[in-house]
């Protein structure tokens, strides 16, 4: 695709990479993803802001074939789906620095082996003239690395942000145009990749809060031409306060759990609780995390392997410690055939969640009378925390 202008000498630049479906051999991409880098020509001065993921430097150096000059590159992120092509655009541009913020100095030396001299630092507030233009860097860091920071154009009122504020999206969409189908993959970007730092991007949202923002063109997926729609959104996601909302993932071998967690279900849905159920063995992992932003709650629900809890179980409750959601509850059922240490090992992978323990349910064999009972009094005492805790 060719550079394509979105103001006066600014150009969105970069990659669209409708085929990957992975990314860091772990998060699912089943919109693909694009790799967006833009060029910011002022009357004295030229900068590329970030790059592209080195498998497609081919499209950016074609992007950059009749620009003559660039003064710096600027680095939001030492992440290489960003600053992967770097070394590259320093090699056509013999002059060039890269700026960034001391940390990502570090980082870019580490992960690209690129020369120090050819670096510039900024402080968090720096500015930088391009002669008719302004850029501002703020640092807004952990998001989701130490380092990163974002790009305020002053006369432009334009916020680059690189991945804060992305979403993983295939499109030839220069702007958003359908809000639904971006807020869920944006959602799915944040509870991915950012919501372990919720509370940081709190403050980073006030920072950015106090400039009057035009657009926010992030790195991955379409520019917001309506910058409310996904600050508003972020603002939700990292609020304190969850959901009436109950997440279960389960595994289940040979369907004793299986009918536990319907049984649940059913009864939390009887009481008023929205519930996401999903069977770890089909599930993606994506959709996981996005339920996670807003759950109050999660109950685990696994059967009983070498006394331990199923493998996959250990992968959820291991990603759901990683990402730290703002979970207030949390809950074990499942079943066993002869003996089970399932609910210390599962408590012992979730230390992150500053949750409250509800009874745990745990059965042997297939659910019987006593077992549902069990599960109803769950199922009403979860429906109670989340009244209590006024939850909406
Ligand atoms: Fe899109 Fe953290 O890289």
């Amino acid at each position: 695709m060719k550079a394509r202008k979105i103001g006066e000498g600014i150009y969105w630049m970069g990659a669209v990479d409708w085929d990957r479906r992975l990314f860091d051999s772990l998060i699912p991409l089943p919109d693909g993803t694009s790799y967006n880098a833009y060029l910011i020509q002022g009357s004295e001065k030229t900068v590329l802001v970030d790059t592209v993921d080195p498998s497609m430097v081919d499209v950016l150096l074609f992007q950059l074939e009749n620009v003559q000059d660039i003064d710096y590159i600027i680095a939001h992120h030492a992440e290489q789906d960003h600053s992967g092509a770097i070394p590259h655009v320093l090699e056509k541009y013999g002059d060039a620095k890269v700026l960034t913020t001391p940390k990502g100095k570090g980082m870019l030396v580490d992960l690209l082996l690129i020369p120090e001299e050819r670096f510039v630092t900024v402080e968090d507030g720096e500015t930088l003239s391009l002669g008719n233009k302004t850029l501002k860097f703020i640092h807004t860091p952990w998001v989701h690395w130490p380092e990163t920071m974002v790009t305020y154009l002053r006369e432009d009122h334009i916020l680059i942000t690189c991945d804060f504020f992305g979403s993983h999206l295939a499109t030839t969409d220069l702007y958003v145009t359908d809000e639904a189908r971006v807020y869920e993959a944006a959602k799915r970007y944040y509870a991915e990749i950012m919501m372990p730092f919720r509370k940081v991007i709190q403050k980073n949202l006030e920072k950015i809060a106090e400039h009057e923002i035009g657009l926010i063109a992030p790195s991955h997926g379409p520019i917001y031409d309506r910058p409310p729609f996904i600050i508003d959104a972020y603002r939700d996601w990292v609020s304190e306060d969850p959901k009436n909302i109950v997440v279960v993932p389960y595994a289940s071998m040979h369907g004793s759990t299986q009918k536990m967690v319907e049984y649940l279900v059913s009864a939390l849905a009887e009481r008023g609780v929205t519930v996401h159920q999903f069977d770890l063995s089909v599930t993606d992992i994506g959709k996981l995390a996005i339920a996670l932003v807003d759950a109050a709650t999660i109950v685990i629900g696994t059967p009983t392997v070498h006394v331990g809890p199923h493998p996959l179980v250990f992968y959820a409750a291991h990603l759901a410690n990683a990402l730290r959601p703002k979970l207030k509850f949390a809950s074990i059922i499942g079943s066993y055939g002869w003996s089970s240490r399932a609910i210390e090992q599962i408590a012992g992978l979730i230390p992150n969640l500053q949750v409250e323990i509800l009874n745990p349910v745990l059965c042997r064999g297939f659910p019987r009378e006593a077992d549902f009972q069990a599960l109803d009094s769950l199922a009403a005492t979860i429906a109670e925390k989340h009244k209590e805790h006024n939850l909406a």
